[in-house]
């Protein structure tokens, strides 16, 4: 009877593990799917119109922030779902919790951590000014009375009301830092400041516009971008440990060397 009882309880356990998927060849050759199934799957937000940040090619979502938060999610156990939404209704959709986070080489500054979180810092910047090469524009001063490109609601908008007044006429706001370019190339501007890796790797990759890089450390500041959360998001805690982590075992490292070509200063960026 204690025989007859063991064996049917026997093939219930080893029935129950072969449906539940607890038994070990079943974790064995299921890793890899479950890996990708397992995490929670992320709406991650950019502005896709800063190469080489994140633009498109194609349909695609690419850039160096795009290989960044893949890695990153990843690495915390999220699937991340990138969308480019553009760069207003990035902060839209982070207030309002539609998004989980956003990558879009954003500074974090005071006025942004009132209303967002960030994470820990993953890229140092700083504005730059874009110009033709005979342009007379040798530092942030020589901007006045130029009529001068910003994308709206950028720190490079910010600097240049700085040193020119925030209700100056000569400040052209567009919507994507592309249109900013343009508009210069149409000679509708005199200038654009962005940030430095965006304005010098459209010098590089556009030699025959004619264009260079004026920098002046004096009237921009140091900036770093950072991912950014709704306020309060459980997220931060995971992220800021994932990036930590990629900085440790080297993907952060390989993913910029594959952008930029040089090995990255991450020491700065963990100080
Ligand atoms: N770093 C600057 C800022 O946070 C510009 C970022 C613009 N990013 C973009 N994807 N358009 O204001």
């Amino acid at each position: 009877m204690k025989k007859v009882s063991f064996f049917v309880f026997a093939v219930a356990a080893s029935l129950l593990l072969a449906l539940t998927g607890c038994g070990k060849d079943k974790e064995v050759s299921t890793t890899g799917k479950e890996e990708e199934s397992n995490g929670k799957t992320l709406r991650i937000v950019t502005d896709a119109n800063y190469a080489p940040f994140e633009f498109l090619e194609g349909d695609k979502v690419v850039g160096f922030d795009i290989d960044f938060i893949t890695a990153v999610a990843k690495e915390a156990g999220y699937e991340p779902k990138v969308e480019s939404v553009g760069w207003d209704p990035i902060f839209v959709e982070i207030e309002s919790k539609r998004a989980d986070v956003a990558v879009s080489a954003i500074t974090v500054n005071d006025k942004r951590k009132q209303t967002y979180d960030f994470s820990v810092p993953y890229f140092l910047s700083t504005n730059k000014i874009l110009v033709p090469e005979k342009s007379d524009i040798k530092s942030g001063k020589d901007l006045k009375g130029k009529v001068i490109a910003v994308q709206t609601g950028t720190t490079g908008q910010a600097a240049v009301e700085k040193l020119i007044g925030e209700n100056n006429k000569n400040i052209k706001k567009f919507e994507n830092n592309n249109l900013a370019i343009q508009e210069l190339l149409q000679k509708g501007a005199a200038a654009v400041v962005a940030d430095n890796t965006v304005v010098e790797e459209y010098v590089k990759n556009n030699p025959d516009q004619k264009l260079k890089v004026v920098e002046d450390s004096s009237a921009f500041n140091e900036e770093f971008y950072g991912l950014m959360f709704p306020k309060g998001s459980e997220l931060k805690g995971d992220f800021d440990k994932a990036v930590n982590a990629i900085y440790e075992n080297g993907k952060y490292a390989e993913i910029y060397k594959e952008w930029f070509g040089i090995e990255p200063d991450v020491e700065t960026l963990k100080a």
